[in-house]
């Protein structure tokens, strides 16, 4: 039996979600612009995730917009408020997932001013930097909620007070955080948040964008009138349904969830603390999501680890998986002052409430052997 230990880069879909979308795929097939009785039926079961997302994260319905996944909504963000003749100024940070920092590049290269505002060796902003990037032509202030490849969270509700002082929205790309931790878009103060079904169990290519600001971005997709006019294309009827029951099932689990995998984290991070020398861990350990775990294993080139946990079973991940293929040492642990050598000996562990306690007592019985035998040869 393989471990899975990655579950920041996706999730198994679970058996609920299955059975949501295949019925949907089977007995909604209407189109739900449609107005006969089968466009009514695929019409109610999108309304019924919208409630279901809105639900998870704290927001109504009417501000739920539905998109191909976090990618989707990031873009429709950023390219909606920032492109164009008025184009201005953004704020964002140096540890943003590529599906921000790309777009950002992209806009840059068009005339908007970036400032990227760095983060300490914990990986966290210092709310007086962020105060201090903000400028009176400031069109947004985009950060990420929880980083993919350490897991450290910011202070997402000082940053919308900073933010709102200003009156400039903040848009959270809160992909990692929600189904793991609470989410809530008005307690966290967001005006735009962005999320994806595949990080909580749900099926890929389907998510979507949290509006709450009501700036009436422009499509990033046009050609029809679906989604209010603000995403065009016949809707992703089974996506969206398996994305809103992914949503309840996470909101009903949420609590045991997190006591679990943090449990699992924990013992994971105390073992090889225990069985590994020069081994450290990247990133703040009291403001992280509870399933994620990166450790540099000093002297060890971290893609030949991963191979051989891999060959024994066990799924982890080498900086983000988005980057993997690639030797390049992760971004986000350069931007938190790792040396090129420290980020390539980095492996992230992101664990999910499937895992068990046998499979960390596993994982920590290979990785002492494995980890000498990598330094070894890397010597
Ligand atoms: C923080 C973050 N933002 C955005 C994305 C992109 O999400 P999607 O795969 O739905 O486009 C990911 C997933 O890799 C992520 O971890």
């Amino acid at each position: 039996m393989r471990i899975y230990l990655d579950h920041n880069a996706t999730t198994p879909v679970r058996p609920e979600v299955v059975e949501a979308m295949a019925a949907a795929l089977r007995e909604r097939w209407g189109n739900p612009s449609s107005t006969h009785a089968e466009g009514a039926a695929a019409r109610a079961a999108v309304e019924r995730a919208r409630e279901q997302v809105a639900e998870l994260v704290g927001a109504s319905p009417r501000e739920i917009l539905f998109t191909s996944g976090a990618t989707e909504a990031n873009n429709t963000v950023l390219r909606g408020v920032l492109a164009g003749p008025r184009a201005r100024h953004v704020v964002t940070t140096t540890v943003e997932h590529p599906s921000v920092d790309e777009p950002l590049r992209a806009l840059e290269a068009e005339g908007v001013a970036v400032s990227r505002v760095p983060v300490g060796s914990d990986g966290r902003l210092d709310p007086e930097a962020v105060a201090s990037a903000l400028r009176d032509d400031t069109a947004l202030l985009s950060v990420i909620l929880a980083n993919n490849e350490t897991g450290v969270l910011q202070d997402a509700a000082k940053l919308a007070e900073l933010a709102h002082a200003r009156a400039i929205p903040l848009h959270l790309d809160a992909t990692q955080a929600i189904g793991k931790l609470p989410v809530d878009a008005v307690a966290l103060g967001a005006d735009l948040l962005s999320g994806t079904a595949h990080k909580l169990n749900g099926p890929k290519g389907s998510g979507f964008l949290v509006d709450r600001a009501r700036l009436a971005l422009p499509a990033l997709l046009q050609g029809g009138p679906q989604e209010r006019r603000r995403r065009g294309g016949t809707e992703n009827v089974a996506g969206i349904v398996g994305l809103g029951v992914a949503c309840a099932l996470a909101r009903a689990e949420l609590e045991d969830r997190h006591r679990h995998v943090s449990a699992l984290r924990d013992a994971l991070w105390d073992g090889i603390r225990a069985r590994v020398p020069r081994v450290r861990r990247n990133g703040s350990a009291e403001h992280v999501l509870p399933n994620t775990l990166s450790v540099e294993f000093e002297g060890v080139a971290g893609e030949v680890l991963l191979e051989a946990l891999d060959l024994d079973g066990v799924a982890v991940s080498a900086g983000a998986a988005c980057h993997s293929g690639s030797i390049e040492p992760s971004p986000v642990l350069l931007a938190m002052g790792r040396t090129p050598e420290q980020a390539r000996g980095s492996l992230r562990f992101s664990v999910g409430p499937s895992n068990d306690a046998a499979e960390v007592e596993r994982v920590l019985a290979l990785l002492p052997g494995l980890v000498a035998r990598v330094r070894e040869a890397g010597a």
